[in-house]
């Protein structure tokens, strides 16, 4: 059965119809979680964007809202963040309401010059007006983008990259309108693709009174699964320097994780990312709509081997428990009771002697995609080769792989499935994996399996 490209995830956001790539202006503002996205509503693939709109309360359902940044003949509107200027630091608030700020990239497509923009909002984002004297950020350069926006102190600091030198630029501002440089990051880490939408954010450390502060950047090239993907560095700050403290690691070592920022104003770390790649975002199956957000995830510090990792813990629906085992011995493939396209499943397994232990998702008529776990080699899989559709893209049909520690008892794995992606969690959060596949609509059986000796599922919950 081929893949049907009008069925919509249940628990991913996807535009109504249209392309769509980064997220934006993540921000929670008034009991709402506001999601701007790159979007071209009347085209499958990239071109003249705007910032779509969103709104959820759980960040699993959204609402879609009319368009919010437009863009112009002149002038694209690229990627940029939002703030709640909760003090009106800008004066741009009314009757002394503090009002949402956007910074985002003017993108003038015939010169190709990007200067960053203001446009404000006095009514929860619903209508957005441009700042008068636009840009408020201007180095003449075409390779200059993707304003983040976080608080300092009484003030603003904003990350956004220079991104053919592969740095990340630091500016500060009182008010939002006039910013002045203050420090600069890169290159470093990987640098073989341009470097994009940077973020800067304090992650606790888990079971520690500490934080320490995280550098995002989104790479184009170079990523582990292929194409773009995302690096982190742990470090401090010192004054407006990022100073990091250890070197750079992947966020996702899957294929589809990019662009990921967090949201301005959540009470914990929390981003969320664009789940595609750039070498074949615009020729993935589509009928109405292309692109797809991740879930949201939730970010924390781990202390391993004297550094410090990332972990990630991904918003989910609370669905009904549809399977639930505990302490059963796996030899081969147990096929699991339960039929299910969007499902989560958790499951605690301890490999005993077996060689390769996992999970099948989105399995039936000659297609599956597996997560694998091997303990010699103490690595974790994501194999998306006969997932379904994948014709379309060369490098699509691949199997992903990462490094994580296997040790005596058993490893939790968190595997996250919906119509057309497959996120895991493996090592409780600690080793992340996102791909997408496409599947057919029968395609949704579930099973276990340990190859080559007997494993023990301690656990294992299927929710749906
Ligand atoms: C990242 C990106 C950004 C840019 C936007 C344009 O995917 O290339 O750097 O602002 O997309 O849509």
């Amino acid at each position: 059965m081929t893949h049907d490209p009008s069925l919509r995830p249940r628990d991913h956001f996807t535009p109504r119809r249209g392309w769509m790539n980064d997220p934006n202006g993540l921000v929670v503002h008034d009991g709402e979680h506001h999601l701007f996205f790159q979007h071209l509503p009347d085209s499958l693939v990239h071109g003249p964007m705007s910032w779509g709109h969103a709104v959820s309360t759980d960040l699993l359902d959204w609402t879609e809202l009319p368009i919010a940044l437009a863009a112009t003949d002149t002038e694209h509107v690229w990627s940029g963040s939002v703030v709640h200027d909760a003090r009106n630091t800008s004066g741009l608030g009314v009757d002394g309401v503090g009002p949402l700020v956007a910074l985002w990239t003017a993108h003038e497509p015939v010169s190709g010059a990007q200067r960053q923009s203001l446009s404000w909002s006095v009514d929860r984002g619903r209508t957005w007006t441009s700042y008068a004297a636009n840009p408020v950020l201007d180095i003449g350069s075409t390779a200059f983008r993707d304003p983040k926006v976080l608080r300092d102190g009484d003030g603003w600091l904003m990350v956004l990259v220079l991104s053919d030198e592969r740095t990340v630029e630091t500016y500060r501002s009182a008010d939002l309108l006039h910013w002045e440089h203050a420090s600069s990051f890169g290159p470093a880490g990987s640098v073989e693709g341009i470097w994009e939408c940077p973020d800067l954010l304090r992650v606790p450390v888990e079971d520690r009174d500490e934080t320490a502060v995280v550098l995002l950047v989104s790479v184009q090239e170079g990523a582990p699964a292929g194409g773009s993907g995302m690096q982190y560095f742990v470090g401090q700050l010192d004054g407006p320097h990022f100073r990091p403290t250890q070197d750079a690691r992947w966020v996702d070592h899957g294929a589809d994780f990019y662009a990921a920022v967090s949201y301005s104003d959540a009470p914990e770390p929390l981003v969320q990312g664009w789940m595609s790649n750039w070498r074949y975002a615009d020729l993935v199956p589509a009928a109405t709509h292309r692109g797809s957000m991740t879930l949201a995830r939730h970010l924390a510090l781990r202390p391993r081997d004297g550094e410090l990792v990332l972990v990630q813990r991904p918003v989910v629906r609370d669905s009904p428990v549809v399977h639930e085992v505990r302490d059963v011995p796996v030899q081969g493939i147990l096929v699991l009771p339960v039929r299910a396209r969007t499902c989560r499943v958790v499951v605690d397994i301890d490999p005993g002697d077996a060689r390769r232990v996992g999970v099948h998702v989105r399995a039936g008529d000659g297609h599956r995609t597996t997560v694998w776990l091997e303990p010699a080699s103490s690595t974790v899989g994501l194999d998306r080769r006969t997932s379904g559709e994948t014709g379309f893209h060369d490098g699509f049909a691949a199997e992903h792989t990462a490094p994580l520690t296997v040790g005596d008892h058993a490893v939790r794995l968190e595997v996250v499935v919906d119509e057309s992606s497959v996120e895991v969690f493996a090592g409780d959060g600690e080793v992340v994996l996102t791909d997408l596949v496409f599947p057919g609509p029968g395609d949704d059986g579930l099973a276990v399996f340990a190859e080559g000796g007997t494993a023990l599922v301690q656990h294992l919950v299927v929710q749906a």
